[in-house]
């Protein structure tokens, strides 16, 4: 019965014949020694060649004589270790990378790295080329990993909930506590070891009120066990603290940044805190954001609130990490004048230069909120001397909520690739996020998680490709959405060459598949206020939290533009200020984020706007049919339960998309009054 549960850890048997002696000669595992994560390592490839093999293979110390994979740090004692890598090697392995090597004279494999970590790392790359099926025998890999911190942020809620959470119940907490049985939590911090990522957030961002506890010692002994699980992984535990604790835990009658009794009482909570956990990563803070508490209460600003939290982590080596997406929730629709796709630069860009070293403002990837299109934040970059990182959404809360399809590796790839000129040409988000444009002390990937306690994870079986595609994109930016799809099938299903094929080309397909049937050219929302799942063309045009379209019977869109607009196209740098500010050149997919324009507009595609919503829409539904069609044949060469289950939700997305193209063709018909060219049925 194939469930899901071990995701791209299922490790295939080698089937007899298959193009794969030459690793059936091993004989053990060679670790010598003794550390928590170095023994992971060891357990992982023990486990994982095993299933592949079909047969045991133990670790042991011995280090003479056979096949072996062998793996330890560079001086660290293991005598293979040592005799395969020379200071060549070891000078260019950072702290978390590793070396590869095959020893062709003993048909061994040798795993080094200057860190426990690093041999981790490098077990479960070669456990990937072993279940891929590549040669090995002429290994000689070198790969650090680009982004220094790749972190999972969970948006969980102590009492089992998870903020838009889409594949089941929170595997970290249950009925306000904190779960004892911890095998879950394991099973989840391999996945995220195999795919690169080193740091975790377990808590929902919006804190409340039980969850503000986890500082004090009702909650940490607990918390200390889960960070004890992530530890064998290589990863940190933050938490996500609510800035108003010292009133709400600390009896203190103010929460003021600037109050000397409130940063004392942070620079306790921080001792606390790391006495219970002593590698702890640091805080996550949403503050002054959708109803939160924060600095602005006490009229200080983000600086005053991120660095008093600094302060009291520094001396644990702790982190904050100060979310951007800071906005006024509480827009009137009359209002034209205040623009939420302008608020983190206008709150942020100001403060360049006020930030503790040890502070790290968290960008989400967009001005808005994880739309299936938008343009990238114009903030990241803009801050020179402010550590910066991005904020992906793996959890499909605007894309689909694991009903729908949709890979989001390519559009990670189009934001990471996306010039912003901060520093002229050359300043790719890429190179700002991995802190090599600005010289930053800090910097890197976060992503909201999308899993839960279902069997496979993440709700929809394929949607574990963007978990997986996550981990593996902030470990490298330059790894193509093909190559880490093409990688995570082989993993997930075996070598198939039917089935990469055709769940190569669905979810390459999947994104543009998506935003085609959804609102167009870039305007966004048109979903369903609170629950976010669509369509609702007007579900958010009169309310407060300023996320409008404008349209009406003369046209659609937001004028963004200096000349005429909120001026938001402003806060871009050079020719991107340029090529959004003119309806001409703004790329077709943004217009209507950037302008408000007529429907009988004509875009670049040589369509005008209200024949182009009617197109894609049609299409849209057309190729939605069409994933469910190229997943039928695939029955037989897949699991049964698998291909059923994904069947299931593909047909659910076709009949949403039917619906949705009906909602906005219908809505933009009656708006418009111009029929479509085709004739095709507009309800
Ligand atoms: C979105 C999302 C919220 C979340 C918020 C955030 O608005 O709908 O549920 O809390 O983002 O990122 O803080």
């Amino acid at each position: 019965q194939q469930t899901g549960y071990q995701a791209w850890l299922e490790f295939h048997p080698v089937a007899p014949g298959e193009r794969y002696d030459q690793y059936l000669a091993y004989s053990r595992i060679v670790c010598t020694e003794e550390d928590e994560v170095i023994h992971t390592a060891a357990q992982e490839l023990s486990h994982g060649i095993g299933k592949l093999l079909g047969r045991a293979i133990s670790v042991s110390e011995n280090v003479e004589g056979g096949a072996v994979i062998a793996l330890g740090t560079f001086g660290g004692g293991n005598a293979l270790v040592d005799r395969t890598f020379g200071d060549e090697t070891r000078s260019v392995i950072k702290p978390e990378g590793f070396a590869i090597k095959s020893d062709p004279a003993s048909g061994s494999i040798v795993i080094g790295a200057s860190s426990a970590s690093g041999v981790l790392y490098g077990a479960f790359h070669l456990l990937r080329l072993l279940s891929t099926k590549q040669a090995v025998n002429g290994l000689d890999v070198i790969e650090n990993p680009v982004n220094m911190l790749r972190m999972i942020n969970q948006w969980d809620n102590i009492d089992g909930s998870i903020e838009r959470g889409y594949a089941g119940k929170s595997i970290f907490f249950d009925n306000n506590r904190i779960t004892t049985d911890l095998t879950r939590v394991r099973d989840y911090a391999r996945l995220l070891a195999s795919s690169g990522l080193n740091a975790i957030s377990i808590n929902n961002v919006n804190v409340h009120q039980w969850e503000t506890k986890f500082l004090t010692g009702e909650y940490l002994p607990e918390v200390a066990k889960v960070a004890g699980v992530f530890r064998s992984f290589g990863i940190k535990l933050f938490l996500s603290v609510n800035y108003a604790s010292p009133l709400e835990i600390g009896g203190l009658s103010t929460a003021d940044p600037l109050d000397p009794a409130v940063r004392e009482w942070w620079r306790v909570k921080a001792a606390e805190v790391y006495a219970a956990i002593p590698d702890f990563g640091g805080f996550l803070v949403k503050a002054d954001s959708e109803n939160r508490p924060g600095p602005f209460t006490y009229d200080r600003d983000h600086a005053d609130g991120s660095n008093m939290l600094a302060e009291a982590l520094k001396p644990f080596g702790g982190i904050v990490i100060w979310r951007c997406f800071v906005y006024n929730c509480k827009q009137d629709w009359r209002d034209r004048v205040t623009d939420r796709a302008r608020a983190a630069y206008d709150h942020f860009k100001p403060l360049d230069g006020r930030f503790m070293d040890n502070v790290i403002l968290q960008v989400k990837n967009g001005p808005m909120d994880f739309q299936v299109r938008e343009p990238v934040s114009p903030l990241i970059g803009a801050m020179e001397t402010t550590n910066q990182m991005i904020e992906f959404q793996i959890t499909q809360e605007y894309t689909g909520q694991q009903r729908h399809l949709c890979y989001l590796v390519p559009q990670w790839k189009e934001v990471l690739d996306f010039e912003t000129y901060a520093k002229g040409e050359g300043s790719s988000i890429k190179r700002i996020v991995d802190g090599s444009l600005h010289g930053n002390r800090f910097s890197g990937f976060a992503a909201v998680s999308n899993i839960g306690n279902d069997v496979n994870w993440t709700g929809h079986l394929l949607a574990q490709a963007n978990l997986y595609g996550y981990g593996r994109l902030a470990w490298n930016p330059e790894l193509s959405a093909e190559a880490i799809a093409e990688e995570w099938i082989r993993l997930t299903f075996g070598g198939d060459e039917k089935i990469v094929s055709v769940v190569m080309s669905m979810l390459m397909e999947s994104w543009s598949i998506y935003e085609a049937y959804t609102a167009p050219l870039g305007v966004g929302w048109m979903v369903s206020p609170d629950h976010h799942y669509g369509p609702n063309v007007d579900g958010y045009e009169y309310s407060k939290w300023g996320t409008y379209h404008f349209a009406d019977c003369h046209g659609i869109g937001v004028d963004r533009t200096k000349a005429t607009g909120t001026g938001y196209a402003a806060q871009y740098k050079g020719a991107n200020y340029e090529t959004y500010e003119s309806v001409e050149s703004c790329p077709d997919e943004l217009l209507l984020f950037f302008h408000h324009v007529p429907y009988t507009h004509v875009l670049h595609s040589g369509q005008t706007v209200i024949q182009h919503i009617y197109n894609t829409h049609f299409e849209g539904v057309e190729r939605a049919e069409q994933l469910a069609v190229e997943w039928a044949g695939l029955k037989g060469s897949v699991g049964e339960l698998v291909h059923k289950h994904v069947a299931d939700r593909l047909a659910e997305q076709a009949a949403h998309a039917r619906e949705w193209r009906d909602m906005i063709n219908t809505y933009f018909f009656r708006k418009s009054g111009i029929a479509d060219a085709l004739g095709r049925t507009i309800y």
